[in-house]
């Protein structure tokens, strides 16, 4: 089929599910990542039979509602192609924005730096990046997420250090060291919302990056501050968390109930309270 016939036909199925716009991103973007075809498209090239394979395959699982970024196995963060696969949660632009704050905010060289819940790392490797010679830690629960962090880490060329941990577990915590930036977006939405939430979330990307454990939405931000209380971050450090937006008045009560100070919520440009920082003086 011609290059541009393909294209025109797709869109107008993929419209029926996504925006025209993002169905229009979307397309371009596998278009140039799988077939390398740029915009504008060929009137006279054709797809050969396997590509014509290939494409339809792709198409049935965007209508199945699978995240793009799963079908080409990447997904842009603050201008890097970081890995993705369904063990890791498609990093966000909100987070983007979380690792830009932290950065602008913390100037002083050789800090030692701990994300929590790293998945495909992308916090991590970027504080790595733009920290000056911070000394980048990162935990996960899951092995295979940490996997695809470490493969990341080395694609990135960044010496972060991976750890299998499960921070709600007392035993992982004490082997921590201290720290003086502690980060984490938490899995911080309750089961309970999982019947209101988008297909393309809740059927794809793993349930414990999402969800907490129990109906405790804030149980990742107290279990972290907990941990920074437990003497894991320095009396001058500073703690960041990506915030559920629709909680962040409690989370910023928790923290100073907790004993923290200089609580700031951030907005994002959605203008959503979307980060916390805190710190202990
Ligand atoms: C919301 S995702 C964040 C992933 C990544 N940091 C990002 O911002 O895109 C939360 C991460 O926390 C991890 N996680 C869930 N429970 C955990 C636990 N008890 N201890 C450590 N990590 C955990 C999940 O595997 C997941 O990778």
């Amino acid at each position: 089929m011609i290059i541009e016939d393909s294209y025109n036909e797709m869109i107008v199925k993929l419209s029926a599910l996504y925006p025209k716009r993002e169905a229009e991103n979307i397309l371009a973007y596998i278009f140039e990542d799988i077939f390398k075809q740029r915009k504008p498209y060929s009137l006279e090239k054709q797809f050969n039979q396997e590509q014509t394979t290939l494409l339809d395959i792709i198409l049935t699982r965007l209508l199945l509602h699978e995240p793009w970024q799963y079908i080409v196995g990447e997904a842009d963060f603050f201008g890097e192609k970081f890995l993705v696969n369904p063990s890791v949660l498609i990093p966000r632009p909100e987070t983007e924005e979380l690792v830009f704050n932290i950065f602008s905010d913390c100037k002083a060289a050789n800090l030692k730096v701990l994300d929590i819940g790293t998945g495909s790392g992308c916090i991590a490797i970027m504080l790595s990046k733009k920290m000056k010679n911070a000394t980048v830690h990162a935990v996960d629960i899951c092995p295979m997420a940490l996997d695809t962090a470490v493969e990341n880490a080395e694609r990135l060329n960044t010496a972060v250090k991976f750890w299998l941990c499960d921070i709600l577990q007392a035993r992982c915590r004490k082997s921590l060291p201290v720290f003086d930036v502690i980060v984490s977006n938490p899995p911080y939405i309750n089961p309970k919302e999982k019947k209101q939430m988008a297909d393309n979330v809740v059927k794809y990307e793993p349930h414990n990056a999402l969800f907490t454990s129990n109906d405790d939405s804030l149980e990742f931000y107290r279990e972290i501050l907990n941990f920074a209380n437990e003497g894991h971050l320095s009396e001058s450090g500073k703690l960041y968390l990506e915030l559920n937006q629709y909680l962040a008045d409690e989370t910023e009560i928790l923290a100073q109930s907790m004993g923290f100070r200089n609580t700031k919520i951030i907005r994002d440009l959605q203008n959503a309270p979307r980060m916390l920082s805190v710190s202990k003086t």
